[in-house]
């Protein structure tokens, strides 16, 4: 059996169960920050540990892109791409909540 990830980010990119998209997050660059995401977990070897995914609205969609993080159940609002990294190393290296994009 695989093992389970240690951390879990889900990632808004508006998706819906019919294939469409509907919402804000993906206009927002949400697709943009799942790839930027899985570029930073392969960076950091972290492949075994860290899964990422994209979803449907948070039902926040003013505050996008979002992106919530478990075990915790963080939201950060407003993610850039360059957060990422931040979110990477403060958050999932060094287990501290990023504050100036936490919810
Ligand atoms: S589309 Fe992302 S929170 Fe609504």
């Amino acid at each position: 059996m695989m093992n389970k990830p240690k951390f879990h980010i889900f990632v808004c990119t508006s998706s819906r169960a019919n294939g469409q998209q509907k919402g804000y997050c993906h206009t927002k660059g949400g697709v943009e920050l799942v790839a930027k995401f899985m570029e930073e977990i392969e960076e950091r070897d972290l492949g075994g540990e860290v899964f990422v995914n994209n979803t449907g609205c948070f039902g926040i969609c003013e505050q996008g892109p979002v992106v919530v993080i478990y075990p915790g159940g963080t939201w950060y609002k407003g993610v850039t791409p360059d957060d990422v990294e931040t979110i990477m190393e403060e958050h999932i290296e060094g287990g501290n909540i990023v504050e100036r994009l936490a919810l």
